[in-house]
């Protein structure tokens, strides 16, 4: 059946069709070569010349907003992915959504409006507000609704990442296009003097499946979204024109399922200085670090060593895959700076721990999802030491709405905390054998939450469970 939206859906696959326009392009050849079952697309009415194999386009950059006064759509919408058109679902017609760009003290004032032809919601990943303004799985919103967002940013610099969040069509909604960063800013970051404008870039790096007409297509293996091709900000295979000098790359792993080992070409290393919560407390230089999806890392990067015409390729040492080529267009004498990031006071003595077992692929603790039921309460203001555990079927890259956590311990598996794990976490990521140990304090605000596995399919199968902090 085909909806009024242009979308089709049998047995929980979706497909965009290709709604009434004509496409202006086909789809590249990189598109095409990872579209598999043989058929290119090229007989009949489709049939254009297929794109040199290696065309680049440029990196889209998301246009930026302030959260005061914003009104957010989600709908369907035409966008261009690189190379030709593409249907998609979007914030305002924008693949990534614009960035929302926020300094701390501020206050949001969001209307969103639901232009689907099903029920979601908005939620800020990573923004500590109340339930209501969470825009947690309890407050969707019919096809045609509305949802009023009122809240004051109180929170340390940082890279969030907003997205819908109605159970059981997360995974589809976000696959489709609905994402976007939303950045805070403080006094400490400025007084950092680090790089801006055109030399402060968000990634949200993500996969997808394009389908024969190169519209984006959401069909989900059960253990997890397994998309063709890699896009960074809505972007296939993006260029950005960099000079010698220093930027600074604001990174969202904002995949379904897909974990990324970023590399950079050249065997350099990144400098890494923030991760979920803002800041780490000192910087360190690697060169692979691993984002799972819901994640951030804030990177500082300089092309100094490089001659105007060479480039460097950010790559994902997992898949292989060229995610961003950096193009240098002019020199120059770029360097990181060694920073005075701030300290973090460490939580400390837990009153309580609580084990989470991360079973197959819906449940935790042997439980699916319930919006009725609350599996947990937690004191206000209280340290706990939160385990996260699996038998099996992971990643799990675990996610808790409400608070930040700081990562004290993983044992088994990789058996190790890494650089990037260090600091404010919102999302850790759980593998096969591990067991993690986070200590946790909700002193924002009382109310129902959730905790979850970030990989979208197994949310929306039920690893989720909600809890109450009072
Ligand atoms: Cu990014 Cu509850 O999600
Ligand atoms: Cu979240
Ligand atoms: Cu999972």
């Amino acid at each position: 059946m085909t909806s009024p939206a242009g979308v089709t859906g049998e047995a929980g696959r979706f497909s965009l069709t290709r709604g009434g326009f004509i496409k202006v392009a086909a789809v590249s050849a990189i598109g095409m070569g990872a579209g598999g079952a043989g058929s290119l697309g090229l007989s009949g009415a489709r049939a254009a010349p297929p794109k040199p194999v290696g065309t680049r386009y440029p990196l889209r950059i998301p246009p930026t907003t302030s959260p005061q006064s914003l009104s957010l759509v989600e709908a369907p919408a035409v966008v261009d992915i690189g190379g030709g058109q593409s249907n998609a679902w979007a914030y305002n017609a924008c693949f990534p959504g614009p960035s929302i760009i926020a300094k701390r003290g501020d206050s949001a004032s969001i209307h969103l409006v639901n232009g689907l032809q099903e029920q979601t919601i908005t939620h800020w990943h990573g923004m500590i507000v109340d339930e209501r303004n969470d825009g947690g799985p309890f407050y969707t919103i019919a096809p045609g609704g509305t949802y009023d967002y009122a809240f004051t940013i109180d929170q340390r610099a940082c890279l969030n990442f907003y997205h819908p969040h109605p159970h059981m069509l997360t995974g589809e909604q976000v696959n489709l296009g609905l994402a976007g960063a939303f950045i805070v800013r403080d006094d400490i970051e400025d007084a950092l003097g680090l790089p801006s404008g055109a030399r402060e870039v968000p990634l949200l790096v993500r996969d997808a499946t394009l389908d024969t007409a190169g519209n984006l297509s959401y069909k989900p293996r059960t253990g997890g979204f397994d998309g063709q091709i890699p896009l960074v900000n809505g972007t296939r295979s993006p260029y950005y024109a960099v000079d010698g000098g220093l930027y600074r790359f604001r990174v969202v792993n904002g995949a379904n399922a897909r974990i990324f080992g970023l590399t950079l070409s050249n065997g350099a290393p990144f400098t890494l200085i923030g991760n979920d919560g803002g800041f780490l407390e000192s910087q360190s230089n690697l060169t692979r670090i691993d984002i799972s999806p819901g994640e951030r890392l804030d990177l500082l990067l300089s092309f100094a060593g490089l001659n105007t015409g060479q480039s460097v390729m950010l790559r994902d040492a997992r898949s292989g895959w060229d995610l961003l080529e950096f193009r240098v267009i002019a020199p120059g004498t770029g360097t990181v700076p060694a920073l005075a990031l701030p300290s973090i006071s460490k939580l400390s003595n837990p009153a309580t721990t609580r084990t989470f077992s991360f079973d197959g692929m819906s449940r935790i603790n042997g439980k699916l999802f319930d919006h009725n039921r609350i599996d947990f309460r937690v004191p206000f203001g209280t340290t706990e030491l939160w385990r996260f555990t699996t038998n099996g079927n992971a990643p799990h890259p675990v996610h808790v709405h409400g608070a930040s956590f700081q990562v004290q311990s993983r044992t088994g598996g990789r058996g190790t905390v890494f650089a990037w794990e260090r600091g404010w976490k919102d999302t850790v990521l759980l593998e096969d054998k591990e067991s993690v140990d986070v200590l946790i304090r909700f002193d924002g605000f009382r109310g129902r939450y959730v905790i979850h596995c970030h990989k979208l399919e197994h949310e929306d199968m039920g690893m989720m469970s909600a809890f109450e902090v009072y």
